[in-house]
């Protein structure tokens, strides 16, 4: 099999589980590299498609002394490629070449400087800072508590700290490294330029994982698969399905065809900036469907915000279908999965539970319908998501807007939904998030968001008593949205949106902040 200019220099990283993986692949394509991600257990044949210049080993939650069969397969030494081990891939590296190694006393975690004591390529004119007498020093994170006592026969010891004897080792003549810190993080400095000395001096890679490059090359790919088929695709305006919508409407034009649903959870004005920006401004062919009485008719009622959630969805899948079905010549149904979605829904696959994260928007549509699947970002992450869209020319207010969840305001209203609450919420949620870009706090949050609360609190406007509802606000800071801390908002920000909401929402009394962190909250309230 022939491999695509585009992916022909590329790094395979083999998953052991760590919470870091996804941030070694993230380093590499930033170095414009494409980099795939793979189980532990990948197969020979695999890795012979792929076709990778070298194979880096990821760190695990797991022990190596607890021989837990999490190892590298034997037939990924006899490559001949480049590899390098990190954390948990050093170790497994080193025992499996016949090294040994031993549980610590001490556990080594956060920052630690390390002293390289010999020349090495991986790590050659790479330092911190240097001594009077020219030893080279790095700082680097650590986060490990077993560690490498016996070195394979073979390789040589290139750095240790204080607990760590063997922190970096290497056999030169096969290409073999391992590096028992982190260089993924960004807590080592110089880590970035440890991973740009393995892809490019040791693994000999070139750059071409570049927007243009990846632009064209998904912009061929859809026109050779798609040929003169018409391709249908759930717009929500959210960043993914919108920038899925530009590339696909440059590969096909008018033969894509775009749906947008309202359901009326949507935030103010939503349906009518969606269909600006994309109908008015990119001249895509939108199916805009009104279905808000559809979906607020199905809710009332249920107060369970799985149920709800279901409903959402499942109505949703309905709408489309028979949109579909009403459409003619339709052969292809587009998503705009990223690749984090495939990773984490291939993770579900494996028999090792903590490698499971799960996801909201993986599955859903396709089976249901008789449609080719055409996913043209799922190569994709998040970032370079965003690097494409602003290169299709999309603008900032949809690529850099706080994510929304699919069932939208049905998930921030608590218990049950109804219009008025929706009405209510999505002003206050407005006033909320204007302030928040004039105060110049919109992009310093990750997301930023009204709650409606059911309960009525005491108020008192002039001199008339009220009865009304209550909303929350919620602002958090995240890197990932497995994590986040509520946003440290200035009180007098907090103040002028708390005025504002009460006197210019009729029918709300009482706005309180959110101050919890996740976990143990999820940032959503339902
Ligand atoms: P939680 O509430 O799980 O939220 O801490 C993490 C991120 O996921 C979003 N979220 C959803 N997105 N469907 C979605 O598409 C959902 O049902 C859903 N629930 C939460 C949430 O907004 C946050 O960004």
């Amino acid at each position: 099999m022939t491999i695509k200019k585009i992916y022909e220099d590329s790094i395979l990283i083999l998953d052991f589980g760590s919470q870091y993986t996804q941030l070694i692949a993230r380093r590499i394509r930033e170095l414009n590299v494409y980099c795939k991600l793979c189980t532990w257990d990948v197969s020979e044949n695999q890795i012979k498609q792929i076709k990778p210049k070298g194979i880096i080993l990821s760190g695990s939650p797991e022990s190596v002394i607890n021989l837990n069969g999490i190892d590298v397969q034997k037939y990924i030494f006899s490559l001949g490629l480049p590899i390098l081990g990190i954390c948990y891939g050093m170790q497994i590296m080193a025992v499996q070449l016949g090294g040994k190694v031993e549980s610590s006393e001490i556990r080594e975690l956060g920052h630690t400087q390390l002293k390289i004591i010999n020349k090495c390529i991986l790590v050659d004119n790479i330092h911190d800072t240097i001594n009077t007498t020219g030893t080279s020093f790095l700082q680097v994170w650590m986060s490990h508590g077993d560690k490498v006592t016996v070195m394979p026969t073979g390789f040589f010891n290139v750095a240790s700290t204080q607990n760590c004897p063997f922190a970096i080792i290497a056999n030169e003549e096969k290409n073999f490294y391992g590096v028992q810190f982190h260089p993924e993080v960004t807590h080592t400095p110089q880590g970035l330029s440890i991973l740009k000395r393995f892809v490019f001096d040791i693994c000999g890679c070139k750059t071409q994982w570049k927007s243009d490059n990846i632009i064209k090359n998904t912009i061929k790919d859809i026109r050779k698969i798609v040929g003169n088929d018409k391709v249908i695709l759930g717009l929500s305006g959210g960043v993914d399905s919108s920038v899925a919508a530009i590339i696909l409407h440059r590969a096909i034009g008018k033969r894509l065809i775009c749906v947008f649903v309202d359901n009326g959870l949507l935030r103010l004005n939503e349906a009518q900036q969606v269909m600006n920006i994309f109908s008015n401004g990119f001249d895509l062919n939108i199916v805009h469907i009104s279905a808000q009485d559809r979906f607020l008719k199905l809710l009332a009622g249920k107060i369970d915000p799985e149920i709800k959630r279901k409903i959402i969805g499942c109505e949703f899948i309905e709408i489309f279908n028979e949109t579909a079905n009403k459409l003619s010549d339709v052969k292809w149904l587009a998503q705009g999965t990223i690749y984090p979605d495939i990773i984490e829904s291939a993770g579900k696959d494996t028999s090792k539970t903590h490698l499971i994260k799960s996801h909201h928007n993986v599955g859903g549509l396709p089976n249901k319908m008789q449609l080719g699947l055409i996913e043209p970002l799922k190569e994709l992450f998040k970032d370079e998501v965003h690097k494409i869209g602003l290169e299709l020319g999309l603008p900032c207010e949809i690529l850099y807007r706080h994510p929304f969840p699919g069932p939208g305001l049905g998930v921030r209203i608590v218990g049950e939904v109804k219009k008025e609450y929706c009405d209510l919420l999505r002003a206050a949620d407005a006033i909320f998030i204007e302030e928040l870009c004039k105060a110049g706090l919109y992009n310093k949050v990750s997301q930023a968001f009204a709650i409606f609360l059911p309960i009525r609190s005491v108020g008192i406007m002039g001199d008339t008593r009220k009865y009304d509802r209550v909303v929350s606000l919620r602002a958090i800071e995240t890197i990932d949205f497995m994590t986040a801390k509520w946003a440290h908002l200035p009180y007098d920000f907090l103040e002028l949106v708390s005025n504002r909401i009460i006197n210019e929402v009729n029918g709300i009394s009482r706005v309180v902040y959110d101050i919890s962190s996740k976990p143990p909250a999820t940032i959503e309230w339902e």
